[in-house]
Order: C-alpha cells, then structure tokens, then sequence
C-alpha cells in the first residue's frame, strides 16, 4: 500500500544483487512509496545481470560502481544527479563482502589482504561515498543516509570474523559524518541494525542456520523479515523521522535487549535432561 511518503524524492540505492537482497526490497518500496532512484552494484555483481528486471519494474536507471573506488563513486554521484535532475534526498549503502567469511577463514586465522578488503568495501565505502557527495554538494537539505549493519558490531559473534570490525566502523562512520553532515546541509546518517536475513551475503557465513533460529527463538517478536527492514529503511528516508541522526537503529525483533527467552529456557532444560 502507498502512502507516497517519498513522494518527490530522489536517491541512490546501492546493493540490490538478487531478489533476496534487502536493498531489492527497498528498490520496490522505494518505488511505491513515490521515489525515482538510480541503482548502483559493482561492475561484477551487474554482470548477474538479475538488476536489470529490478530497473525495469522501478523505471530506475543502472550506474556501475565499485563502492571502494572514488572514480567509479564520483561517476555515480555525479550521474545520479544528471539522471534524476537534481539534488538528491536519500542514499542506502547495503554493501558488505568478506572474503576471510567468504572462504571459512577462522578469526584466528585471518587474511590481512582480505581483512583490510573487507574494510574497504564494508565500512570505507560508506566514508567515500559520503565524501563525494559533500565535495560534489550532492544532497538536498533534510535529506536521509541509512547503512545497513548488525549486531556484531557492540557482541562477540565469532563466525562474523572481520565483518565485526566493519561494521564496528561502519557505525562509527555513520555519528563522525552525521554530524558533519547535519551542520553543513542537515541532512542525518543512520545506521540500521537488522536481524539475521536470508540472503546471499547472510547465508554465506558459516554456522548462519544456527544463528538465524538462536535470534529468532531470543526475539520476541521473532527476526525482523528484509520486507519489514525495507519499511523502517523507508521510514528513514521519509520526512516522518527528520529529527533522527547519527544513531544505529535495531531492528532486530528485541534481541539487542533480551537476556534469555523462554525458548532458550525450554531448550536448555531438555537438552540437559
Ligand atoms: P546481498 O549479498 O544481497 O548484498 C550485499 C551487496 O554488496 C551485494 O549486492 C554485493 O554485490 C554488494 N557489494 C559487494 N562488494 C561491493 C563493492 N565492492 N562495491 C559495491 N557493491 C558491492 O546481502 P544483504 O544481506 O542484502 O546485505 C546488505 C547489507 O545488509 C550488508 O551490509 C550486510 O552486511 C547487511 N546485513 C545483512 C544481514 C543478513 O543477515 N543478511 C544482517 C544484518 C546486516
């Protein structure tokens, strides 16, 4: 159901690979809601080509990026604003890649490459990007900026390896540069905390069976679906939340506060008798 929340608004949607990915879901809702935006993904992930049908259903425009390279961003940024005609009023980075994950490296074990990678592509990202925007006077006034992180960044989750650390700094990069930003064009910078999500980066951690049903069976409210992610990430960007910046949003079904729930209990008492 649209409300045109977003009516009038332009923006850049990143990290849309397949109909899994929440990034897709915030496309069509975006869409819905009103929005024109332009996707972007790595020249590799386009090759997929699955982007092309998700640009077709929201009359969106494809601009190839690498969201570690400043050329390929600049390029977007400046595209993105040649395309819809103007400034722009929101930006979702939905971008994260490790390769230590990737190939089951253990956190003892790490691949400095890959760990500084990871780093590049799952946190830096959101910096570069931030920074072309501010140098290019990419935003309107008022306009909205959400990256997509996890909980891992405040808990030990061992089998998240390197992504902990970036997403530890990606959330960090969110407070430093919304508060840049909020002063020079009050625009705010969130980060969005979401539950275990079955999508292709999600089902690439080792172990995430067993961590998506831990999460699911300690939430009350049971994971937080990519649909109902896509909602609060349009919610972000809507002028309903205006005031609501340089925060690490959970969406997370209550997890982040749960100390043990009666299933856990339950689970417990029968394994130990
Ligand atoms: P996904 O695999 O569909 O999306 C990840 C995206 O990052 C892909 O589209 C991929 O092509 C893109 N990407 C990788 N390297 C890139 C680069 N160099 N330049 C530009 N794009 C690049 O998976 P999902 O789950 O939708 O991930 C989106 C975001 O949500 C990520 O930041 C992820 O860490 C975060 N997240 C996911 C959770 C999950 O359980 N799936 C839980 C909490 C957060």
């Amino acid at each position: 159901m649209s409300n045109n929340l977003l009516a009038g608004k332009v923006g850049i949607i990143s990290g849309a690979l397949d109909e899994r990915s929440i990034a897709w879901k915030v496309a069509l809702k975006a869409h819905e809601q009103g929005a024109r935006f332009v996707l972007t993904n790595a020249p590799l992930a386009m090759r997929l080509g699955e982007i092309n049908g998700l640009a077709e259903q929201c009359g969106a425009t494809i601009i190839p990026a690498d969201a570690t390279s400043m050329e390929d961003l600049e390029k977007l940024f400046s595209g993105a604003q040649e395309q819809l005609g103007g400034k722009l009023d929101f930006v979702l980075h939905s971008i994260g890649m490790s390769n230590n994950i990737r190939k089951g490296k253990a956190y003892g074990d790490l691949n400095y490459e890959w760990f500084q990678k990871t780093i590049d592509v799952s946190a830096m990202s959101l910096h570069k990007m931030l920074a072309v925007a501010e140098k290019q006077d990419a935003f309107n006034e008022w306009g909205s900026v959400v990256a997509l992180s996890y909980i891992a960044a405040q808990r030990a989750f061992l089998d998240y390896t390197d992504m902990t650390q970036a997403k530890a700094m990606l959330e960090s990069i969110a407070r430093s540069y919304g508060q840049r930003l909020g002063k020079l064009k009050k625009v705010r910078v969130n980060t969005l905390s979401q539950s275990p999500t079955k999508t292709s980066a999600g089902t690439g951690i080792s172990g995430f069976d067993a961590f998506y049903d831990f999460a699911d069976k300690m939430s009350p409210l049971g994971n937080a679906p990519a649909e109902a992610c896509a909602d609060f990430c349009i919610a972000l960007f809507s002028d309903l939340t205006r005031y609501v910046t340089m925060q690490n949003l959970m969406h997370d079904g209550g997890f982040s506060t749960t100390g043990i729930s009666q299933e856990m209990a339950d689970l417990m008492v029968k394994a130990n008798s």
